[in-house]
């Protein structure tokens, strides 16, 4: 069963997917405000479409949902995938850019971005899902999706730490974006976006409390949903 808070949209392939995402992203920048960027593999395609059909993206302020501790240049970065798929390829930069300061450590890092998120409200927030069922970068059962005050938190991982926004950062968002492709996405996204919330698949604690939670998958993720 899919939970009544959100608003399936489900493509044939993940290119259609990815043109689902482009047309929200597009309408995004053209509102203007506070957007917030996934990593993941999976939104790179629809980057670039919204790069070709907009290239001014002066009217917003880009954040990051999370972040690796790695050097700026690492392809593990999520600033490093969004530079190369949107922000080296637009005309007119964003009005500023609130990059997560990975290099300085996961402590660090998470407490400038955090005080630099005081007073924002994100306008719009794009998210992947993992096939455990975590979104931005929290993972199932970690002590990161019991924060309740702060709005971005260090996450300790056996590969690389991370720094990743909290449940009260993203859920305030007025617009959320899930986008998910393939197979092997199906069973997290069917726990995900059911109606029960449930922090073994932290995707599914995450809905825009007072907004919108839109969800694009291909035909293939979507398998158990329908
Ligand atoms: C990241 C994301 C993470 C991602 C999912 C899905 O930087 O890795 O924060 O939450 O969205 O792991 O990743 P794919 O799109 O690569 O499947």
């Amino acid at each position: 069963m899919i939970d009544a808070a959100v608003e399936l949209v489900v493509a044939a392939d993940p290119e259609a997917a990815a043109e689902a995402a482009r047309l929200e992203l597009v309408e995004a920048a053209r509102t203007g405000g506070h957007i917030a960027l996934a990593g993941g593999s999976t939104p790179r395609l629809a980057y670039e479409l919204a790069a070709r059909e907009r290239p001014d993206w002066s009217s917003v302020e880009l954040w990051w949902g999370d972040e690796r501790c790695v050097s700026l240049d690492d392809p593990r970065s999520n600033f490093h995938m969004v530079q190369e798929s949107l922000l080296g390829r637009i005309e007119v930069q964003p009005a500023a850019v609130h990059r997560i300061r990975g290099e300085l450590g996961g402590a660090a890092a998470a407490e400038r971005y955090d005080a630099e998120l005081g007073g924002v409200r994100l306008g719009f927030v794009l998210l992947g899902l993992g096939a455990d069922g975590h979104t931005a970068s929290l993972f199932p059962g970690d002590a990161a999706l019991g924060e309740r005050v702060r709005l971005a938190v260090a996450v300790a991982r056996s590969d690389v730490e991370r720094v990743t926004l909290t449940l009260p950062a993203l859920n305030a968002a007025a617009t959320i974006l899930f986008l998910a492709v393939g197979a092997d996405k199906a069973e997290a996204a069917e726990r995900a976006f059911s109606p029960s919330a449930d922090p073994a698949t932290p995707a599914s604690l995450v809905r825009a409390a007072g907004g919108r939670t839109v969800v694009v998958l291909d035909e293939a993720a979507a398998a158990r949903l329908r």
